[in-house]
């Protein structure tokens, strides 16, 4: 097969976990026989400095030109705390979003039983938790009119869903669940949002036409609250952009860190992967990321993008046995790892290269 990777780093420790990716996406392309080429692009904070563009044009050509995009994080810490700041990395990848159209944003939560003790959760609970999130990306308060009135005082964020919107997550997650255990958990707040309500709506329309899978709706703070009371009750979670935030960056801890996560964005067009963790500038350039997040991106991009199965389970089964044999990077590492079993970044790659 021949297909083309753009990788687009970004921003902080996003340099140094998208490396290793693209390493391991070359070692599948030799291993099984295909032919990789690669690009890269700029966005975010260092699109900023180079261009004064957090998604500059060039980019998003290169993008829609690619089979694929390998993509890193976005960030500064300059911007987190100065509110005035009117160009932001984090602009980039909102447009990016919306102009590749990547409306689904899949975030599998499954913990490695090796990370049992990784987690802040008691392992009882956690044992066995295997959740699919789709979180709805190109709508919500994130898209909608967000401004300023009376002098600056008051400020206000526009929350909209269309029922187009909500039908095609609400289709891509129901098919989801038919390939998996066959329950799908609706999160909403239909008891105060009328874009809930309309959610609802469209959700339990479509339940109709997937008897198989069995639905049920949750409030979004209950959710929250069953995510660490009991993981294992979900199977399929289909939500809102701004709840699939909030929860999938809490969900992240049954998976015993924000550095295992990987995710799908997916839509009309080019796919992207990436890590759900940011560009983490207290650890950049330390060497000291753990880049198994990149690692599985990379492996969910050759599954969903190329449909390259067994390529993909190849990556998971490295990363798992790499895990069996002991090696941590530090945020998954316990009292009891020996400290010649906690790697850096580079290393940690080179391990998963070597069970590949
Ligand atoms: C994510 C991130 C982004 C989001 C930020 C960086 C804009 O938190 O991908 O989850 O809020 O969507
Ligand atoms: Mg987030």
């Amino acid at each position: 097969m021949n297909k083309h990777i753009l990788i687009v780093p970004g921003d902080g420790i996003g340099q140094e976990v998208t490396a290793v990716g693209k390493k391991v996406l070359d070692k599948i392309a030799t291993k099984f026989g295909h032919t990789f080429t690669y690009d890269e692009a700029l966005i975010g904070h260092v699109a900023i400095e180079a261009t004064g563009d957090p998604l500059p044009a060039e980019t998003l050509q290169k993008m829609r030109n690619s089979d694929a995009v390998l993509f890193g994080a976005v960030g500064h810490p300059k911007y987190d705390n100065d509110p005035s700041a009117k160009v932001r990395p984090e602009q980039g990848l909102l447009k990016m979003r919306k102009e590749l159209g990547l409306y689904a944003n899949l975030r599998p939560i499954k913990l490695f039983d090796e990370l049992l003790s990784a987690s802040s959760i008691k392992p009882e609970i956690l044992k066995g938790a295997d959740i699919l999130f789709f979180r709805e990306l190109t709508g919500d308060i994130y898209f909608g009119e967000k401004g300023r009135k009376n002098n600056g005082d008051t400020a206000f964020d526009v929350a909209e869903y269309s029922r187009y919107e909500v039908e095609r997550i609400g289709r891509k997650a129901f098919e989801a669940a038919r390939t998996r255990k066959k329950k799908l958990c609706s999160v909403d707040k239909a008891n105060v949002l009328e874009t809930s309500r309309l959610w609802r709506e469209v959700i339990q329309k479509l339940a109709l036409e997937y008897p198989d899978v069995e639905v049920e709706y949750q409030f979004v703070d209950a959710t929250a609250m069953l995510l660490i009371k009991d993981p294992c009750r979900f199977d399929v979670v289909v939500t809102a952009n701004l709840f699939g935030d909030i929860l999938t960056d809490e969900a992240s801890q049954i998976a015993g860190s924000m550095g295992m996560l990987a995710s799908a964005s997916i839509g009309d067009g080019t796919g992207v992967y990436e890590p759900i963790h940011g560009s983490a500038h207290d650890i950049t350039g330390k060497g000291l990321a753990n880049p198994l997040a990149s690692i599985l991106s990379a492996a969910l991009l050759l599954d969903i993008s190329f449909g390259l199965k067994a390529e993909s389970d190849a990556v998971i089964n490295a990363v798992d046995q790499v895990l069996k044999a002991g090696y941590r990077t530090r945020d998954i590492a316990d009292k009891q790892t020996p400290a010649d079993k906690i790697l850096g970044t580079e290393a940690m790659g080179e391990a998963v290269l070597k069970f590949l």
